[in-house]
């Protein structure tokens, strides 16, 4: 069952002590509700793709009750400061380089080096990220394929019995997602238009890019709103492994084969939603201590599509995918 709870002191307090212990919380914010969880706690994150019954890992907002905040966790430049200033708390998301302290998980940012950072305009919302003292994952809180919900009953349509608890702050005041502003490269990348214009982000920073950035060889990087650039390892990756090779490290689901001498373990039982919270976390060892080791590979271990099965196949499908072009 999920509870429904009032945005009063003793719901506020209810749904931070939840978001602490690792459960799923959903809650208003002046754009839609977001389905929230700890974003330190690989685990819940993991949670969240389960619930909202997502095939595929796709970096998810950190929220915050401040610029401050945010910007313990990423860096900001000039720019980001600027239009922190301008437009928190509001309906604007900014992508920027994550500290090399960063505590947030790597799955909420799919493994990327940027993690997108927000500070939304609702006293609700505010106050929960306040008394839950950590940044706060929180994608739309619908199924996958559905509409992003903007009242308490429609996250209920979609996720009741799926979530812990739904925060009811009423209904949200601008019912579109933040706009998403990409400030990691050299110039300023508009990735989703939402609740801020482009042109009160223009007035502010200058010229924003809508194209997708392009690198120096004119690649382009990015398209606005329907992909971002994939974290992938350095080793080549094998999938469907049934044995390992001396040369190569292993990611391990399940009882491990025998003979690697550089593994990582995703589930000893074979959860894939321990796996999915573990999986940016193993691809990256693997590929620093395997290329330490001298590996010429990353062999891995077949995964069942059940439950987040689905999306950590399709993660590792794309690792595995011959690169460059
Ligand atoms: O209004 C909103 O933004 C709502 C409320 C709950 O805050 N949240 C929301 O989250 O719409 P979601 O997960 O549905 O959309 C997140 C968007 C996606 O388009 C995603 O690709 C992009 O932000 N995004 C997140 N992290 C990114 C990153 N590191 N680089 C590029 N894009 C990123
Ligand atoms: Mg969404």
């Amino acid at each position: 069952m999920t509870q429904i709870l009032h945005a009063d002191k003793t719901g506020v307090t209810r749904a931070a002590a939840l978001l602490r212990d690792g459960a799923l919380v959903a809650f208003g914010t002046e754009t839609v509700y977001g389905l929230g969880a700890d974003a330190t706690n690989a685990q819940a994150v993991a949670a969240i793709f389960h619930a909202k019954n997502r095939p595929r890992f796709n970096p998810l907002i950190c929220h915050y009750p401040s610029a401050d905040r945010a910007f313990h966790d990423v860096l900001a430049n000039p720019q980001a400061r600027h239009v922190a200033e301008a437009f928190w708390p509001g309906p604007l998301t900014l992508v920027l380089p994550r500290r090399s302290d960063c505590p947030v998980a790597l799955l909420t940012g799919a493994g990327l080096d940027t993690l997108a950072v927000r500070v939304p305009g609702h006293p609700d919302a505010l106050a929960l990220l306040r008394a839950a003292a950590r940044p706060i994952a929180a994608p739309s809180a619908n199924r996958s394929g559905q509409v992003s919900p903007t009242s308490a009953q429609h996250v209920l349509d979609g996720l009741q019995g799926r979530i812990a608890a739904v925060l009811d702050s009423g209904p949200c005041r601008v019912g579109v997602e933040s706009t998403v502003l990409d400030l990691s490269g050299l110039a300023p990348v508009l990735l989703r238009a939402g609740g801020v214009s482009v042109e009160d982000l223009v007035a502010c920073i200058g010229p924003i890019q809508r194209g997708g950035a392009h690198d120096a060889a004119g690649i382009t990087l990015r398209s606005p709103g329907l992909m971002v650039s994939h974290y992938a390892p350095g080793l080549p990756v094998r999938l469907n492994a049934a044995t390992v090779a001396a040369e190569e490290a292993l990611l391990a689901f399940g009882p491990v084969l025998p003979g690697a001498r550089c593994l990582f373990q995703l589930s000893p039982s074979g959860d894939t939603t321990e796996a999915a919270a573990r999986l940016f976390e193993g691809l990256r060892w693997l590929d620093a201590e395997g290329g330490r080791l001298g590996a010429g590979g990353i062999a891995v271990m077949p995964i069942p599509d059940g439950g987040l099965g689905l999306a950590i196949n399709d993660r590792l499908r794309r690792a595995a995918a011959p690169r460059g072009g």
